[in-house]
């Protein structure tokens, strides 16, 4: 196909492809080719080529690039899409316009076995979503995080890809040898990489089907010998454990501070307590540090060593981290 290409000397081209690209002229849909000592560099408008270059513009037959076509290719605007495994995951109000990008998503070259949208906030005891399910027919997929694999299906189980940055972030703070309880273990995301890092994990869920998962991915990835997955509620199963904790993590934002009792009596001599919160953002990390503070009494120093806004969750209100050291008074 004929396009307009600007032709120079083949010692210029890198320069000149730098100009065209940073005034947003280079047509991406062609080769660039190189013959006779010359380059030919393909440009979307030829009339706005700068004007020391216009006498270089020739038309010229450029083959079509060989790259892979995008669900924006096919709707011509960008869907708002979020990968998990070969899942694709929609956000969409509008059934017609969710089908649109589902149809889109299957044409195209993204890898995906299916696409859902979200058809409930993230509910119940179990913290799981109902789904609709626009194409494909499974919700289970294997999802890959930091090197570490985890089976899961997104219709009975929590989790969000979304957090992986915030998981990684505590991950790299366990020590070789430190006993870890995870009190909302899900299908492991914490508890499986920190045992990668020869840490010792007790991970519990009220969820069977998150423990299943749980034990799945810890052969999966080759720590079952420093996994203990406990099906139940934290506050009943982990009575072997009082007094053991070096770490603990919280991952329960809504209600983590009903279970602040039991995290104490599982905390050891020192203990670092991963806290997640939702709260308003006028005093995000206040009723946390508060709500610790009292469980805690004098049985402990308490040391808040990182605040972090993790993401925002609703208009005014945040995601927080608390990464508080408890050592015994
Ligand atoms: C927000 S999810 C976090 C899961 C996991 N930590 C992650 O990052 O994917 C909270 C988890 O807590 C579990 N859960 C809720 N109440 C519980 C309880 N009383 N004891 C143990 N687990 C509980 C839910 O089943 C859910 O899997």
């Amino acid at each position: 196909m004929s396009v307009p290409c600007v032709a120079v000397e083949r010692e210029r081209g890198e320069a000149v492809r730098e100009r065209l690209a940073a005034a947003d002229l280079l047509d991406g849909d062609h080769e660039i080719a190189v013959e006779d000592g010359s380059i030919y560099i393909p440009v979307t408008d030829a009339s706005a080529v700068p004007a020391d270059l216009a006498d270089r513009i020739v038309e010229r037959d450029a083959a079509e690039r060989d790259r892979p076509r995008t669900p924006a290719d096919l709707l011509g605007y960008e869907p708002s899409l979020e990968r998990l495994g070969d899942i694709v995951i929609l956000d969409e109000d509008d059934d017609g316009r969710a089908r649109e990008i589902a149809d889109a998503v299957m044409a195209s070259d993204l890898p995906c076995a299916t696409v859902l949208n979200r058809a409930s906030p993230i509910e119940g005891e179990l913290r799981v979503r109902r789904w609709d399910v626009l194409a494909g027919n499974g919700t289970e997929t294997v999802h890959r995080e930091y090197g570490h694999e985890f089976a899961l299906d997104v219709a009975e189980v929590y989790f969000s890809p979304r957090l992986a940055t915030e998981r990684h972030r505590v991950v790299e703070t366990v020590e070789p040898g430190d006993f870890v309880v995870d009190m909302f273990a899900g299908v492991g995301p914490y508890a499986i990489p920190m045992a990668a890092r020869n840490s010792e994990v007790v991970a519990c869920d009220l969820n069977e089907a998150a423990i299943a998962y749980l034990e799945e991915n810890a052969e999966r990835n080759g720590v079952t010998d420093r996994v203990t997955a406990l099906a139940g509620d934290v506050r009943e199963t982990t009575d072997a454990y009082a007094d053991a904790a070096d770490r603990l993590v919280m991952n329960l934002p809504h209600s983590a501070d009903a279970f602040l009792d039991t995290a104490v009596s599982l905390a050891g001599e020192e203990c670092v307590i991963h806290y997640y919160d939702i709260q308003g953002e006028d005093d995000p990390f206040g009723p946390g540090t508060r709500a610790i503070r009292a469980a805690v009494g004098d049985e402990y120093d308490v040391a808040v060593e990182t605040e972090r806004v993790v993401r925002s969750y609703a208009p005014h209100e945040y995601n927080v981290c608390l990464d508080v050291r408890l050592t015994r008074a």
